[in-house]
């Protein structure tokens, strides 16, 4: 293994580590010379299996959560210098609400609590584009949308998302040295989603609800990354989302189209992202290296948005 860059945490547990995000997180710190300890409840010697360290974990149950933050699991030792949290139901109706809720706030609550009783000062988690109102039956505030409004879970998935947030700031009250960093992933897609891009054009109406927006799993990666490094103590979330959407239309066109009433915050590019992701660029020095546009020709330049 690589030394870890000098300054990313040495060791970290990564959740959800079998999941669509979690893959490309755990191989990206991995590259990048971080320890991971990879845990999902799924996993290790399946067809899913993310390779490397990885530990079978239930993180509904507190006792598997804490005994892995504290390197007490054989084969399994060693301090851990931050959490990565996306272990998730990932969306909504995927099982019914209350199964949905009870999974998700147990996860999380269980891991944000034996981080605390493991001392461990960092945690990154996935929150999601959700919070900021999904699916748009209600048309968003103005656009692009960003963190400055509070948020409109509008689902059982999403609510609890709005609900992690905040239990993220009193975390974060009980202890001032703690750094939490939300992340409103967009809807994660790999390379071999974009070939299916091209067919959104037809109709602005069908990728309406998250306003054309996506993240690339790497990116998403790359944003994972730049939390972990944040060194500002408190609770604080960004939305990620790639620098484009989806559509070859330009985001004015759909906006005027679809949501005729809604503020223009500002002047847009073509192809510019509705799901505004000036602060992660500001705060975290995120920036998107990676775009639909450069795997699939939708008749445009490369790299045009
Ligand atoms: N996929 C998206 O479009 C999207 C968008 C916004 C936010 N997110 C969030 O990003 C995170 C990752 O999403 P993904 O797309 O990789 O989802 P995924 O379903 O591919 O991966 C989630 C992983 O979490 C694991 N998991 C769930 N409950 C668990 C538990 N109790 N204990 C241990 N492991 C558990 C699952 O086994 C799975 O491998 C989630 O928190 C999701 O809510 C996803």
């Amino acid at each position: 293994m690589t030394e870890a860059a000098p300054h990313l945490p040495r060791r970290v547990v990564v959740t959800g580590a079998a999941g669509k995000l979690g893959r490309v997180v755990v191989a990206h710190l991995r590259g990048r010379g971080v320890e991971v300890l990879a845990v999902d409840r799924v996993g290790g010697r399946d067809p899913r299996d993310v390779g490397g360290e990885f530990l079978l974990v239930d993180l509904t149950d507190y006792g598997q959560v804490i005994e892995a933050f504290t390197g007490g699991t054989d084969e399994h030792g060693g301090t851990v210098d931050a959490v990565v949290h996306l272990a998730a139901v990932p969306a909504p109706g995927l099982t019914s609400n209350a199964s949905t809720f009870a999974n998700n706030s147990a996860a999380t609550y269980n891991v944000f609590a034996a981080a605390r009783a493991a001392g461990i000062k960092r945690v990154v988690w996935a929150s999601s584009e959700t919070v900021l109102g999904l699916p748009f039956d209600t048309p968003p505030p103005y656009a692009p949308v960003d963190e400055e409004y509070a948020p409109r879970p509008e689902s059982t998935y999403s609510l609890n998302k709005a609900l992690e947030e905040e239990m993220a700031r009193h975390f974060c009250r009980w202890d001032p040295d703690l750094v939490m960093v939300g992340l409103r992933f967009s809807n994660v897609m790999e390379v071999a989603d974009y070939a299916a891009f091209p067919s959104f054009d037809a109709d602005p109406a069908l990728r309406r609800w998250n306003l054309w927006g996506y993240i690339d799993a790497r990116d998403g990666a790359q944003a994972v990354e730049r939390a972990l490094v944040h060194d500002v103590p408190g609770a604080d979330v960004f939305v990620i989302a790639n620098a484009d959407t989806v559509m070859s239309r330009s985001s004015a066109g759909l906006m005027a189209e679809v949501y005729p009433g809604v503020p223009i915050r500002k002047a847009l590019g073509e192809h510019e992202t509705l799901l505004s992701i000036d602060k992660a660029r500001r705060v975290l020095g995120y920036e998107p290296r990676h775009s639909w546009r450069d795997h699939v020709d939708d008749g445009a330049a490369p790299g045009s948005a």
